[in-house]
């Protein structure tokens, strides 16, 4: 493939707090919500929690020099609100440490620190008072942000204030799949709002901190979108179905943080839960502030109807069989036929010209849209370890070699994208999924801790070499 990227364009790789630190009650961290949740029976395939994960935060030296021997240009990860303010009011230093000591240690080995600040863990004590459906969060969430930034801010430049709010707040909050598990549609609503606005109070103070100090930083925000696909473009059903996944799943996080809107159709979707008494004058304003960069998460499409799945389609995989409901408040009755595409351990679709359609298709329908950078994609696949120890993982190897190729597509047709992060850089707690789904491009031994590169990170290694400052 002729090289499309340009120059500067930026090769990394991400993780999560809650999902590699573990020492989940060391340094003075307090539980969080997934802690929390982790603890419900049921509530977490095989009953893993994040206690140990995969123990980074006593291997942080070892794993910066890994990913500086993979070439890796940014490092995204996130700061666990937890550790930062445990019990949601009082800074805790020593937490605030540890991210200081991971900054140096990045950019010692000359790597981006791309920071992410709510990667789902919410402190725990803010969930007893309500967590993200109390509007009172949003201003706990400002609070915790300026710790962050002055802990942080004379080295780091990249700040992201969310990470997939779709799944904090519709799917946490409403869907019942990810902590604190609750499913309740007028909650998951408030989770959406509030989050939008701490993203929009947090925004505006971090650009006045910096502008005071004559700083230069970039501030944004981190969307899960997708390509709602009508399984039958014919079939106003299906095409309604499309439309209410990509209102609540894409439009409603794109408008009101672009445009300053809620899109009305999805208004009228939801109105049984009177959305507007959640949002108060200026909330909007406040919401849509200019950011520098749009980081765009994506690992499948999503081919929809609004009709029944035939009696022998196979069941879609759930992490546990604990009940749960649609996320989709307004819209109970939304299935996902098979379109017979390849699919990965999570049973999502492998389609990398989706990623080239989501990425154009932003450029063309918001004019406004700042740069993008992909700042997930990749794969679970069940690994197997030779018996020489390699581990050849061929389909996630082509996986993220399609994706790659995907995004050069995307900037061939026009596409303002700035930069790739492959997720994951380490396997690690996938969340309602626990230790069973590898996503990883460096495989981890969960008895001893041990990393090993996978084939796929040794190709992204080269990758990365051959493709860079190349213009
Ligand atoms: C998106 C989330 O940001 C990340 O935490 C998760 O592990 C991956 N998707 C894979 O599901």
């Amino acid at each position: 493939m002729t090289n499309v990227f340009p120059e500067g364009f930026l090769w990394g790789s991400a993780t999560a707090a809650a999902q590699i630190e573990g020492a989940a009650h060391e340094g003075g961290k307090e539980d969080s919500i997934w802690d929390a949740y982790a603890r419900v029976p049921g509530a977490v395939a095989g009953g893993d929690t994040p206690d140990r994960a995969v123990d980074h935060y006593h291997r942080m030296p070892e794993d910066v020099a890994l990913m500086r021997s993979l070439g890796l240009q940014s490092y995204r990860f996130s700061t666990s609100w937890a550790r930062v303010v445990p019990g949601g009011r009082t800074v805790n230093p020593v937490g605030l440490d540890f991210y200081s000591r991971l900054v140096d240690e990045l950019l010692e080995a000359d790597i981006l620190p791309w920071l992410t600040l709510y990667h789902w863990d919410l402190p725990q004590a803010l969930q007893e008072q309500g967590g993200w459906a109390n509007r009172d969060t949003a201003a706990r969430f400002v609070e915790y942000a300026e710790a962050t930034y002055a802990a942080l801010g004379d080295r780091v430049t990249h700040w992201t204030t969310f990470n997939e709010p779709f799944c904090s707040s519709l799917i946490a909050y409403a869907g019942g799949e990810h902590a604190p598990g609750l499913t309740d549609p007028r909650a998951g609503l408030a989770a959406l709002h509030h989050q939008h606005l701490a993203h929009g109070l947090a925004t505006s103070r971090l650009r006045e901190l910096a502008a005071a100090e004559e700083r230069d930083i970039r501030l944004g925000i981190t969307l899960n979108l997708t390509n709602a696909v009508p399984n039958d473009p014919t079939d106003p059903v299906d095409l309604d179905a499309a439309r209410r996944i990509d209102g609540l799943w894409n439009r409603m996080y794109v408008e009101p943080l672009l445009l300053g809107v809620y899109p009305a159709d999805v208004l009228e979707d939801v109105r049984e839960h009177d959305f507007g008494s959640l949002v108060h004058e200026g909330d909007l304003a406040a919401i849509n502030q200019p950011i520098d960069f749009l980081g765009v998460n994506h690992y499948h499409d999503d081919n929809v109807s609004g009709h029944p799945l035939p009696a022998d389609a196979a069941p879609g995989l759930r992490p546990t069989d604990k009940p749960g409901r649609s996320p989709f408040v307004g819209s109970e009755f939304v299935t996902t036929p098979s379109r017979g595409l390849p699919r990965t351990a999570m049973d999502w679709e492998v389609h990398p010209a989706g990623l080239t359609t989501l990425l154009v298709r932003l450029g063309q329908e918001y004019p406004n849209l700042p740069p993008l950078y992909v700042t997930e994609n990749g794969a679970a696949y069940e690994d197997e370890v030779s018996e020489d120890g390699a581990i050849h993982d061929d389909e996630r190897l082509a996986y993220v070699r399609a994706h790659v190729e995907a995004v050069g597509a995307a900037i061939d047709q026009g596409a303002d994208v700035r930069g790739y992060f492959v997720w994951s850089l380490l396997d690690n707690f996938e969340w309602a999924w626990g230790y069973a789904k590898r996503f990883g491009i460096v495989r981890v031994d969960y008895d001893t801790f041990e990393r090993t590169p996978k084939d796929s990170a040794l190709w992204y290694a080269q990758h990365i070499a051959a493709t860079s400052g190349v213009g």
